[in-house]
């Protein structure tokens, strides 16, 4: 099956910055079956990825958080529609800086998720438990939570939407999961999906890996049963190892 190679800059890459990424980004791709490459870029970044010649189209665009409001006296937030209007097609929400730096509740996530689709835009909907709470055996409560809040709002739609699961403990520290902890979490959140959804419904939706994916990792975690593709955060900011991130979702997409 297609993988899917999703890379998450951050608050990295302003315009100019983006704009060379794509000038040396350059994948070698099988012309089937190499994976469906989405970038997150910051969002005054958007409209330079989006018009750059360089950015081959099918690499797709997406923003990493919006507000749940479609307009109004927010200063400082975007909304979805917004996003939509220079050209993102997806909208990461959840994402674990999202929840821990900036306080996001389940509660915030669920309004975000309906704003994006009303928008319609694609919400990847990111979950992930903390060591503490890994340790204190309750992982399964957290992600299932923190799912059911997106699904509150999904499971009453037809929309299109993914789901990351990132261990808030494997981001940016270069600690991994390994693929069986991956596929021991998706199995977990994929069991979910086909709860709440007609089974042709759940059986569409990618479940992606994310948390220190790097080159070296990225094949044995996309062969992972379970694990539909990564969410890359530091190793996407280098067009050279996003590549070969890419590469290695063409090559475990045969395996
Ligand atoms: P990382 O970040 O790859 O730098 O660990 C992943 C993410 O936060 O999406």
């Amino acid at each position: 099956m297609t993988k899917i190679v999703a890379g998450n800059w951050k608050m990295h890459h302003g315009p100019a910055q983006a704009r060379d990424f794509f000038r040396s980004f350059v994948p070698d791709l099988p012309e089937e079956g190499g994976p469906r490459v989405l970038v997150f870029p910051p969002v005054i970044a958007l409209e330079a990825v989006v018009g750059s010649d360089d950015r081959p189209d099918s690499v797709g665009v997406g923003v990493q958080n919006v507000h749940y409001e479609d307009s109004g006296a927010f200063t400082g937030e975007t909304s979805a529609g917004m996003a939509k209007e220079v050209g993102a097609t997806h909208a990461l929400i959840g994402h674990s800086e999202r929840r821990h730096v900036f306080g996001e509740s389940d509660e915030d996530v669920r309004r975000k998720v309906a704003a994006v689709i009303r928008n319609g835009l694609v919400p990847v909907v990111c979950v992930g438990e903390t060591l503490e709470e890994r340790r204190g055996g309750r992982l399964e409560e957290v992600i299932l939570r923190q799912l059911d809040a997106a699904l509150e709002v999904l499971s009453g739609t037809t929309a299109e939407f993914l789901v990351a699961y990132e261990p808030v403990w494997a981001i940016g520290t270069g600690e991994t999961a390994t693929p069986e902890d991956a596929s021991q979490a998706h199995g977990v959140l994929k069991g979910r999906l086909a709860e709440s959804l007609s089974s042709e419904r759940a059986g569409a939706v990618p479940v992606l890996y994310g948390g220190s994916v790097k080159p070296g990792n990225a094949r044995d975690l996309m062969r992972a049963p379970g694990v539909d593709g990564v969410l890359v955060g530091g190793a996407s900011l280098d067009p050279d190892q996003f590549a070969r991130i890419c590469e290695a979702g063409a090559a475990a997409a045969t395996d």
